[in-house]
């Protein structure tokens, strides 16, 4: 039986393999594309989801296009990190067959949660202005899907914005707070995704020769998005592929790790903001209220993505998509 996955998300690069990721699941019946500011304003965002579900044939999938700033803050963009118009690539221009559909990514998000009933999984990966919105519309949101998982937030690690926060719950912390207080997520945050590097090298088809067509180039420049300057700052060999671990998380339970707290998230002040707080030694005294990502079985994660983008691009003669 496949389970219902609405994606919330601001392509972005990773954001990209994510919803590939889901796409070539079988196991999974993507809903539906919501789009957020983030990595760039929504309207490249858009675009960009638009775009990608164009190049692997799939405009059977709704777009529904959401907030175009935070709810309080200024909006703040990644184009530095991603790319100009917020991804890199080979992408083609949308075209009509997966013009946005009328409906606010909000409104979208409860619509679909009450049609499916309990049975839907929302994966947030972008900036949470669009699930606060539609938590406020639906107070019952949370009993109303299976589970809510989040790329977002540094528990026990540093961020990669300020030194407390990460870039989603930095764009917009109080979209973050409300979400995290009244959505019981489940947070995959840096603590694992600054780990989880999948090296194209990996990828059979993908070994960056001239005969590759858009859909090579592409997969090569999303799997490869970091500078070295990042990679340096971080330590690590590879970019982070954060969103992708969403995904897998969502097809293989044994892919992360999680542990229950009461959390936070800071709102105001200029290092405050964005912070994900855990109460690991229950100090507050306060009931849990979500779950965080601690660990994660990088190998099994790297296997699954590997293996997702290889069946996609045994599907696509790269002289198909010249
Ligand atoms: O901090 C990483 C997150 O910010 C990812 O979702 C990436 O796409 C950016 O949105
Ligand atoms: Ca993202």
């Amino acid at each position: 039986m496949t389970r219902p996955l609405l994606i919330d998300t601001d392509p972005g690069c990773d954001d990209a393999v994510a919803i590939l990721l889901a796409l070539e699941c079988d196991a999974l019946e993507v809903t539906g594309l919501t789009t957020v500011h983030g990595n760039a304003p929504v309207e490249e965002t858009t675009a960009n989801a638009r775009a990608i579900l164009e190049f692997v044939d799939r405009t059977d999938v709704p777009v529904a296009m959401g907030a175009d700033r935070p709810l309080l803050v200024d909006l703040e963009t990644s184009e530095h990190v991603h790319g100009e118009g917020g991804i890199m690539g080979d992408l083609p221009d949308p075209g009509p067959a997966t013009r946005p559909i009328e409906t606010h990514a909000a409104q979208y998000i409860v619509e679909q949660a009450r049609a499916h009933e309990g049975d839907l999984s929302l994966a947030a990966i972008g900036p949470l202005t669009n699930v606060a919105l539609a938590v406020a519309i639906e107070p019952d949101l949370p009993d109303l899907l299976d589970e809510l998982v989040i790329m977002g937030g540094a528990a026990f690690t540093p961020g990669n914005v300020t030194p407390l926060a990460e870039a989603n719950f930095h764009s917009d912390p109080h979209a973050a707070r409300r979400v995290v207080r009244d959505c019981d997520p489940t947070i995959v945050g840096l603590d694992v995704t600054q780990r989880a590097a999948v090296p194209p090298e990996l990828v059979d088809g993908l070994d960056g020769s001239e005969g590759d067509g858009p859909l090579e180039r592409s997969l090569q420049a999303w799997l490869t998005y970091y500078e070295d300057d990042r990679l340096e700052r971080y330590g690590i060999d590879s970019a982070a592929i954060h969103d992708a671990l969403v995904v897998a998380s969502l097809i293989d339970d044994d892919v992360v790790e999680t542990s229950v707290y009461h959390l936070e998230v800071g709102a105001d002040g200029d290092l405050a903001r964005g912070a994900l707080v855990a109460d690991a030694n229950d100090v507050t005294g306060e009931e849990p209220n979500g779950r965080v990502a601690v660990d994660a079985d990088y190998e099994r994660y790297r296997e699954l993505v590997v293996r997702s983008l290889e069946r996609r691009l045994a599907r696509t003669p790269s002289d198909v998509t010249q």
